[in-house]
């Protein structure tokens, strides 16, 4: 995580580089720093807490800069632990984590060599600037060779006033040219503007940026030659318009994002390729985190009951140290918003030596998974700002349902459309408002539960993580069936339970878990699209969601369980689009 950023050319570069962290404070905001040189000295200015605690330094004078947002791996949230970090000569700012670092750190210290900080990355100018030789480019990509771990670097020295060198290995990096002058950073919308040129570096590159010119490296240290990104400013842009905050208008675009994500393939062209992959497909396995993870249950449960063929979902943290079985033939997707996931990518690293087909659901393009991946089917959902993913969700879902139902049609069988989920997304917005007045049960509550079976347990697990990262209160998804195997123990008077029950031929099963639930005095919760269960004695409040193939209707039942994470979070007075130790791509493990 961590979001880097830097400006050489002739405007002055303050105001660029915080401009440019705004924009990446997605990947972390406990602290912020720059450093902006005049050509003579160098001054660092760092604090903790967001960009904004830095907007005086947009004042500062110098044409050359680097800054830094961040989100704490080594070190506590301190200005000490906070980027750019310098050591003689070396100024510098990190994305990732060096694995090697406490050994690289107990042998400087051997020779002497003082740190200020508790972070890995302060090890990382030491060890430059124990290479420095008059050519900034060569010590870096020396210094580097000493690392073990993930990096993304932008480096300065005063010995070259002109010039930053940057480094790639398994954090994201964009190099390139734009007005007046040189840009890198995390991500696209940091240095985006009209007719500038940028370049996505790959593991092992290196960059130097000096004045006039990119000039761009492979391991070797060879000048390699790549075409530019095609980036859509109008895309990158995200404003809140009339909205407090990003999550509620992004759970406002859902209806549009599916109409836009779901694939039809008969007139869409990002099928062709991949039709004759899914025409083979025996066994699949999905990798992904968090709520990408979920959208993996939820197509299981789809592909299974629509298409009869085995399906494999795995959080992929967990994956890469399994020593998976990969069977000949293995389709896998992986599933990212990001693309960045560090652990999503190393498990397609992974099922790739293994000999899988990896087919990646990606959301941000030019991301490193989409690079890593045999083919490659997009989300449509726009930016996404807000850390907790909503309209993703809903997206991942709409390309993973598309798939389901062309592999059905494939192997013979019957599936049901999915035409007409925006509109029917577009009413349960609507009709999910009145979830504002279930808020003052969960606002105190010691934890909350959400419970459904199948398809409706897997948006469950959904509601769920939504209402913790956002708001804090703890909770649990569960199968409802499982309720009476244990957890019921912890269901005790005015224990808020939510009880989703979207499949008519077990909705009385999941009836039974509300009853026991009940009787031990919890409140009940009902999203629905069976009238007849709203009206029973034991429901306190209920949402009533249009009817849609049950399949797909975690699509539509989530989105009452994303506006209830969000007015809870509100009530308690949190900040819903920038949780407490979150951020929005991942890229440590
Ligand atoms: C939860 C959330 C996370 C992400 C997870 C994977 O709201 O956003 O759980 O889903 O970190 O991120 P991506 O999809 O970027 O791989």
């Amino acid at each position: 995580m961590c979001g880097i950023v830097g400006y050489v050319g002739k405007r002055r570069a303050a105001p660029i580089l915080i401009d440019g962290l705004y924009e990446l404070e997605y990947r972390g905001y406990d602290s912020v720093g720059i450093a902006v040189s005049d050509g003579n000295t160098t001054k660092i200015i760092k604090k903790t807490g967001r960009v904004k605690e830095i907007e005086s330094a947009r004042e500062e004078t110098g044409y050359i800069g680097i800054g830094h947002t961040r989100w704490a791996t080594h070190g506590d949230v301190t200005v000490e632990n906070a980027h750019p970090h310098t050591y003689k000569n070396i100024t510098l700012v990190h994305n990732g984590i060096i694995e090697n670092a406490a050994k690289l750190r107990a042998e400087l210290m051997q020779r002497g060599e003082k740190f200020y900080s508790d972070t890995d990355s302060e090890v990382i100018a030491h060890l430059i600037a124990d290479e420095s030789c008059g050519d900034l480019l060569s010590a870096v990509m020396r210094g580097c060779g000493k690392l073990v771990g993930s990096y993304a670097l932008a480096v300065l020295t005063e010995e070259e006033p002109e010039t930053i060198v940057c480094a790639r290995m398994r954090s994201p990096l964009i190099v390139g040219k734009a007005k007046e002058g040189l840009v890198v950073a995390s991500d696209i919308p940091a240095v985006a503007e009209e007719g500038a040129e940028l370049y996505s570096l790959d593991d092992g590159e290196f960059s130097r940026l000096d004045g006039k010119t990119v000039t761009i490296y492979n391991a070797q240290g060879s000048e390699i030659h790549k075409e530019p990104i095609q980036f859509d400013l109008a895309e990158g842009r995200a404003e809140k318009g009339v909205y407090r905050h990003y999550m509620r208008k992004e759970i406002d675009e859902i209806p549009n994002v599916l109409s836009d994500s779901t694939l039809k393939i008969d007139c869409d062209s990002r099928f062709s390729d991949f039709y004759r992959v899914l025409c083979h497909a025996e066994y699949i396995q999905i990798v992904a985190c968090g709520t990408a993870y979920h959208s993996g249950l939820c197509a299981k449960a789809a592909i299974e009951r629509l298409c009869r063929v085995p399906v494999d979902v795995r959080i992929a943290s967990e994956y890469r140290y399994a020593d998976p079985i990969v069977p000949k033939g293995t389709l896998l997707f992986a599933i990212s918003q990001s693309g960045e996931t560090a652990d999503t990518l190393a498990a397609v690293r992974l099922a790739k030596r293994k000999g899988a087909c990896v087919a990646a659901i990606v959301n941000v393009k030019y991301s490193s998974l989409t690079r890593l991946a045999d083919h490659v089917l997009y989300t449509q959902a726009g930016r996404e700002v807000a850390v907790a993913a909503t309209k993703s969700f809903n997206a991942q879902l709409a390309v993973l349902y598309s798939v389901a139902v062309v592999l059905a049609e494939i192997r013979g069988k019957r599936a049901p459309t999915l035409n007409g989920l925006d509109k029917k997304a577009k009413r349960t917005i609507g009709i999910s408002e009145s979830v504002r007045s279930w808020v003052p049960y969960f606002v105190g509550a010691q934890s909350v539960y959400f419970i459904g079976r199948e398809a409706d347990m897997c948006t469950a697990l959904e509601g769920s993580l939504k209402l913790k990262e956002i708001s804090y209160l703890p909770s649990e998804g569960y199968a409802a069936g499982e309720l009476k195997h244990g957890t019921l123990a912890l269901i005790g008077p005015y224990t808020p339970v939510v009880a989703i029950i979207t499949r008519r031929d077990i909705a009385q099963k999941t009836m039974n878990a509300v009853h026991e639930a009940y009787s031990r005095g919890a409140k009940i919760f009902l999203v629905t699209c069976f009238e007849e269960f709203c009206e029973e004695k034991e429901i306190t409040a209920f949402v009533l969601i249009p009817k849609c193939p049950s399949e797909f209707s975690p699509i539509l039942s989530v989105i009452p369980l994303q506006l209830l994470a969000y007015y809870t979070s509100v009530a308690r007075g949190n900040d819903p689009d920038k949780p407490r130790n979150l951020a929005k791509s991942v890229t440590v493990e």
